[in-house]
């Protein structure tokens, strides 16, 4: 007869299920096991409470009505603002998971470029400070089994040429507040990991899935295109050569749930990143092509402050005009790096799990696909 102690059951707690990120890993959670419970804090909004969120979201995720049903049995749903004291309540979350083995997953965070910096902050570092504590007690109880932070390949900020894993701070630095933030909060969780069980996730662009280029989110990558799509970029201030390394959010999701079912070494982390990058120049070839759409010229970022902004400024008016000089400014820095993530420790942590990349080019072609037949997202191909 065997002594080892009775198995504590095991409660997820997923920080930003209800984001685009989120959701994958959520619906992947609740697929791969039937007894593993979850618990979400989420944010209520004006209209709607925490649990009205999660009960939409479950919709989203588990078409099936009665495999619905029993998933959200599941769930337990903490109404958070991980951004504040007043709206934390670590012993509502603790409540939940008494007697149970417990991993954290931190997803939530705020990805705007061009927050105020004590708003990401307030967000990005002390929401995940939040989160550290929390795994700190669960440890003090004995029942922290591991605790994923989700960061992001671009805490290599302004760097060009290639990023490690092992490599956080080299002096870097940053395009915005959501890139110096996320660096921050990557610290913080590297200190912590010399405590306590803690991996640490960075992928690049996430976009949609790997097969299909399905989305259910066009923010961050999709932006540029969209208006790309609609003929409203005359012209691009950055570099030809300047490359993307874009990752299917199926891929992130899985590799995330794989590395974390090997309960990686504290201190681990892993870019989950694509199989190469690719330039400009390539998806400008494949996203004209598919759009059927002029292909603006490319203007060297110093030809463009000093001699083509201030003409545009006068000769440049609608919505051309909003998207070249206000609202695509804070992409300007990425359209410039050309930066490439190694991921021989994610790579080799994964061989033999039978997970692959989709071939670069086919990839961005069928995400490029589905957001032209979807008209980003205003119509459904269903
Ligand atoms: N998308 C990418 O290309 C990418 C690339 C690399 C890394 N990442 C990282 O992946 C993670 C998820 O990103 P995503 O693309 O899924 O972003 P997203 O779609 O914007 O989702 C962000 C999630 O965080 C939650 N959140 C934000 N502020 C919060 C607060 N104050 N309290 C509680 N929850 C809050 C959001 O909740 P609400 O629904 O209430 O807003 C949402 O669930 C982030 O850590 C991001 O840095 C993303």
């Amino acid at each position: 007869m065997s002594n080892s102690p009775p198995q504590l059951p095991r409660v997820t707690i997923l920080s930003g299920s209800t984001g685009f990120v989120g959701r994958e890993l959520l619906g992947r959670i609740l697929a791969r096991s039937s007894d593993e419970r979850l618990v979400l804090p989420i944010r209520g909004t004006r209209d709607r409470t925490a649990r009205e969120r999660a009960d939409a979201l479950l919709e989203r995720v588990v078409p099936d009505p009665e495999t619905r049903r029993k998933a959200a049995e599941r769930i337990e749903v903490v109404e958070t603002d991980l951004g504040s004291d007043e709206g934390w309540h670590p012993e509502e979350v603790l409540a939940r998971t008494a007697g149970a083995s417990c991993r954290l997953i931190h997803g939530a965070a705020s990805v705007s470029f061009d927050l105020p910096l004590e708003l990401a902050r307030a967000v990005n570092v002390a929401g995940t400070r939040r989160m550290l504590d929390l795994a700190e007690d669960i440890d003090a109880r004995g029942r922290l089994e591991h605790f994923a932070y989700i960061s992001t390949a671009f805490v290599a900020g302004e760097r060009s040429g290639t990023a490690f894993e092992h490599e956080l701070d080299v002096g870097q630095g940053f395009s915005n507040t959501y890139e110096r933030t996320k660096f921050e909060a990557e610290s913080l969780a590297q200190e912590r990991a010399k405590a306590l069980p803690i991996s640490i996730y960075r992928p690049s662009i996430v976009a949609g899935h790997s097969e299909t280029g399905e989305t259910s989110d066009f923010k961050v990558l999709y932006w540029p295109l969209k208006v790309l799509a609609r003929g409203l970029v005359p012209l691009i201030p950055g570099r030809a050569d300047a490359s993307y390394d874009i990752v299917p959010v199926d891929f992130v999701a899985e590799s995330l749930l794989r590395l974390l079912d090997t309960r990686p070494a504290a201190g681990s982390t892993f870019h989950l990143t694509a199989a190469r990058t690719i330039t400009m120049d390539e998806i400008l070839d494949i996203s004209t092509a598919l759009f059927g759409v002029r292909r603006p010229p490319v203007v060297s970022p110093r030809v463009f402050t000093s001699f083509v902004r201030p003409l545009l400024e006068v000769v440049l008016w609608g919505r051309p005009r909003d998207v070249v000089l206000r609202t695509g400014r804070v992409y300007y820095p990425y359209l410039i790096k050309a930066l490439r993530f190694d991921h021989a420790n994610a790579a080799s942590a994964l061989s033999g799990q039978g997970l692959s990349l989709p071939d670069t080019e086919a990839y961005v072609r069928s995400i490029l696909s589905y957001a032209r037949d979807t008209d980003f997202g205003r119509t459904t191909t269903r």
